[in-house]
């Protein structure tokens, strides 16, 4: 195991679970101080005592502005940093045809992954212009910009314009050190990816022949890409969106 991230303090949104939690345990098995933060605070809990060391948790409800400021206040108080964020906070919202949408769910899934991961960059780019720079990796989806699956409507826009809002953040901060980049993985091993009512061996059923590369992606995989993008060694990628989605949008 490499040490990219030695003396690094990272934050990850949504790292109560699935991939933000994945992600967290990376970054912390190569070196990084890590802090997960969620609205969860039990699976919080149990993601700091699974990865163990150094890894703390914050309460927060990326939705609400002050309590994004407060989480990244709170990072640089407990370990003086803030150098790598993980945007990677969201919801799916129940699944509809765009006309029968719900105006609740439609903002919920606006703004908790389109609304949030801006909040979220607002408050990091904040501490990073004053620091010296810094590595953003925002979480959107292949369901995005890059596919269409139909009753996702709510999700696909916000996801879409996570990576928007991904390349223009590149572009207004790169000049303050601060690179953004953003991940677009496919269906991936948690409970998002699972249809209503079906189970872990449906779901592997039904990839079988819905993705090229015929499994779901696991959590690693996805993380492993936010590793690369947060690195020294992607220093020259900028306002990327990396999709890893087994081939399902190629
Ligand atoms: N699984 C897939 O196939 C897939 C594919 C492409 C993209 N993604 C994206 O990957 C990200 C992680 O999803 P996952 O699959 O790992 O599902 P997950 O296990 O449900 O993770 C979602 C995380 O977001 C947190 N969260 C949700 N709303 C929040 C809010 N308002 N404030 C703070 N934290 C919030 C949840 O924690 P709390 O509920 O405790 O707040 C949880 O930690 C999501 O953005 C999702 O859209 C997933």
């Amino acid at each position: 195991m490499g040490a990219r991230f030695a003396g690094k303090v990272v934050l990850v949104t949504g790292g109560s679970s699935g991939i933000g939690r994945a992600t967290a345990r990376a970054f912390a098995d190569e070196g990084a101080t890590v802090v997960v933060a969620g609205r969860d605070e039990q699976r919080l809990a149990s993601t700091v005592k699974e990865i163990g060391g150094s890894a703390s948790a914050i309460v927060a409800d990326v939705t609400d502005s002050a309590d994004v400021a407060r989480t990244v206040e709170t990072v640089v108080a407990r370990h003086g940093a803030l150098d790598v964020a993980f945007n990677n906070a969201g919801i799916l919202g129940e699944p509809a045809a765009t006309g029968d949408l719900r105006e609740d769910v439609f903002d919920a899934v606006i703004g908790t992954n389109l609304t949030g991961t801006w909040l979220c960059m607002k408050h990091e780019i904040a501490h990073m212009r004053a620091h010296g720079g810094g590595a953003i990796v925002n979480m959107a989806s292949n369901i995005g910009s890059h596919g269409r699956i139909p009753g996702m409507a709510a999700y696909a826009a916000s996801k879409a314009a996570v990576s928007v809002l991904t390349r223009t953040a590149a572009r207004d901060h790169i000049a303050e050190g601060i690179r953004v980049n953003a991940v677009s993985p496919g269906p991936t091993d948690t409970g998002m990816s699972l249809r209503p009512g079906e189970t872990d061996a449906d779901r592997a059923e039904r990839l079988k022949s819905a993705l090229p590369l015929g499994r779901v992606g696991a959590t690693a995989e996805v993380a492993a890409a936010v590793l690369w993008l947060a690195s020294d060694e992607a220093g020259f990628t900028v306002g990327h969106d990396l999709v890893v989605d087994g081939g399902a949008t190629a």
